[in-house]
């Protein structure tokens, strides 16, 4: 049974496939064509953190696909009065054709992967967030047409599902990745060793963003980590902002995988600015996650 609990479980030539099939998608909806690949399919989507974006995105793909999604919150299910992660996973798999989850712990993933006769989709857990990782590399190829000899930048807290997923894509991808964040938010070892390739990673910003062609952001507090005030202080100097862009290539794209903290880790003129895509990667979650969903359910 193939899953999506990180990046790894798919494939360089599998995440190409997603990848085709998303602008295939993607340009049948622009022309109003109809693409029910999912006629009659249910997904169920547990959500132990609040989204605007996976929720909304999910949603509205397997209903545009033919299916239908059902919400649970942790709450409303007694997963919320202490029923197991087992459990909820084998009897949801009575019921539906895939199952979407956004939990605190990763390990929740694991287990309701290894429990489950049906496929299961991260939809963000403390450690990875591969629905956006395939959204972003996505997103830079329809911008620039390539993936090759293209440099990327992550800016920011080194320490978080964002960062841990998209040097995983980056590395299957063979896009570089490189990292610039306090010595305090590195991203750990035990991410840096599923990877094939050498991260450079450094807090000389500075040295990091010049020549990049993509820079990323992602907020200083993930969900989760409300409690370390100190990030606010100690991630001030890595705001992207005019200054910072001017470092990279006149043609530099910024991205943000939102929400974002307008003027704590983006400035306003730079996410409304020529240089953001952050919009349209917002939007193309949309198409990516239909391809996830007709890849695994189908
Ligand atoms: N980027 C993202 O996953 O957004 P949400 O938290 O709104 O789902
Ligand atoms: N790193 C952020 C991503 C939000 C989509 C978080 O976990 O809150």
């Amino acid at each position: 049974m193939l899953h999506l609990t990180f990046d790894k479980d798919f494939t360089k030539k599998e995440i190409w496939q997603i990848f085709k099939l998303a602008k295939k998608l993607k340009d049948k909806q622009k022309k109003g064509e109809s693409h029910e690949l999912l006629r009659g399919k249910s997904l169920a989507m547990i959500f132990q953190k609040p989204s605007t974006r996976t929720r909304v995105s999910f949603e509205t793909a397997i209903t545009q696909l033919g299916g239908h999604a059902q919400y649970l919150s942790v709450s409303d299910l007694q997963l919320g009065r202490g029923e197991t992660i087992k459990d909820t996973a084998k009897v949801l798999s009575r019921y539906v054709d895939g199952i979407m989850a956004r939990v605190f712990s990763h390990q929740d993933i694991i287990d309701l992967a290894k429990n489950s006769n049906v496929p299961v989709i991260n939809g963000l857990s403390d450690k990875f967030h591969p629905c956006q990782a395939l959204t972003d590399l996505f997103t830079i190829w329809e911008k620039r047409q390539k993936l090759k000899n293209l440099t990327m930048v992550f800016v920011g807290d080194g320490d978080n599902n964002v960062t841990n997923s998209l040097l995983l894509i980056c590395d299957i991808l063979g896009v570089e990745l490189k990292i610039a964040c306090p010595d305090k938010y590195r991203t750990k070892k035990e991410i840096l060793d599923l990877a094939k390739r050498k991260i450079e990673i450094s807090n000389n910003l500075k040295t990091i963003v010049k020549n990049a062609d993509v820079i990323y952001t992602d907020t200083w507090i993930s969900m989760g980590r409300e409690d370390e005030k100190e990030r606010e202080i100690i991630l001030t100097p890595y705001q992207v902002n005019q200054k910072l862009v001017s470092l990279a290539k006149k043609d530099a794209i910024v991205m943000h995988c939102l929400p974002a903290h307008r003027n704590h880790e983006i400035t306003d003129e730079i996410m409304d600015g020529p240089h953001s895509i952050i919009f349209d990667q917002a939007e193309n979650r949309l198409h990516v996650q239909k391809a996830i969903l007709v890849k695994l359910l189908k």
